[in-house]
């Protein structure tokens, strides 16, 4: 049975198609290529002379040797010695194909010499178009709260400030959940990105962050308590998107950020509780 697209779909595809860029049609008129002619007729090539057919052992095709998508993430990654060599490298992996329906690569922002450093989810629509992570709804959201512990983006010391990305640079189709697949293969990214900013500690905002630096997910019960990620002391925090959809759960969020600002005072690094 053929299977119709509902108007809802088809306006959210169409959307989706704008959102990436395609926002002309090329042909002004449909073209019905059930008209067409049956037979396009071919050119045909010339018979090669004897000189030019090649021995079968010359053409015969190279066996393709499959490319393990994590290994050659982990290889790419440990191969770069700085930030810009990192994000050179993630621009250059061609086994994620979520770059390809992506406007921007989205690496990070933030103070470098931070000595907190968030891990968020992917990118959004808005985060896509700036290049930028937690620049829409949910990013000012999470601006508000590191701010109502003196901490900021923008701040000039590495004790006020924050250096935030995430685990998939790329914005997913319609927003959609990342694959384990595409988590797998960002992780080795996500790991060198950690110890090349060395933080003192980690916030792991979310299920998607949960899944990529402790292989579990279930934010309800790991929030709040402090683990290990990266071989950094990691907290795993509500997402902001999930306070704006749930704002009962900010009481939990503000336990969290001042547990946060407590262990920076006491001179985080200290053991995982
Ligand atoms: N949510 C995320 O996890 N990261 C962003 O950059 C934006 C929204």
């Amino acid at each position: 049975m053929e299977s119709m697209q509902s108007p809802h779909d088809a306006l959210a595809s169409l959307v989706w198609q704008i959102e990436l860029g395609a926002t002309e049609a090329i042909c002004d008129a449909p073209v019905n290529r059930y008209d067409l002619p049956d037979k396009i007729t071919k050119p045909v090539a010339p018979a090669a002379s004897p000189a030019q057919v090649k021995p079968a052992a010359m053409t015969a095709p190279v066996a393709a040797v499959p490319t393990d998508p994590v290994a050659a993430a982990r290889a790419a990654a440990t191969g770069a010695a700085n930030r810009d060599a990192l994000r050179a490298a993630l621009a250059a992996y061609p086994h994620c194909e979520l770059r390809l329906g992506a406007r921007n690569l989205v690496f990070s922002d933030g103070n470098p010499a931070a000595r907190v450093m968030i891990i968020g989810e992917a990118p959004g629509r808005d985060e896509d178009q700036q290049g930028l992570p937690f620049v829409g709804r949910a990013g000012q959201m999470l601006d508000r709260m590191f701010q109502a512990i003196g901490l900021a983006r923008g701040a000039d010391t590495a004790d006020e400030a924050v250096y935030i990305t995430n685990v998939l640079p790329w914005r997913p189709p319609h927003n959609r959940d990342p694959e384990p697949a595409e988590i797998a293969m960002m992780r080795p990214f996500v790991a060198r990105h950690v110890e090349l900013i060395a933080p003192d500690l980690i916030v792991l905002m979310g299920n998607i962050s949960c899944d990529a630096g402790l292989g579990k997910r279930g934010i309800t019960r790991l929030r709040g308590h402090w683990t290990e990620a990266y071989g950094k002391p990691a907290l795993p925090m509500f997402h902001p998107a999930y306070l704006l959809r749930n704002p009962a759960a900010k009481r939990e969020a503000w336990a969290d950020l001042l547990a946060l600002k407590a262990r920076l005072r006491a001179g985080a690094g200290t053991g995982a509780e």
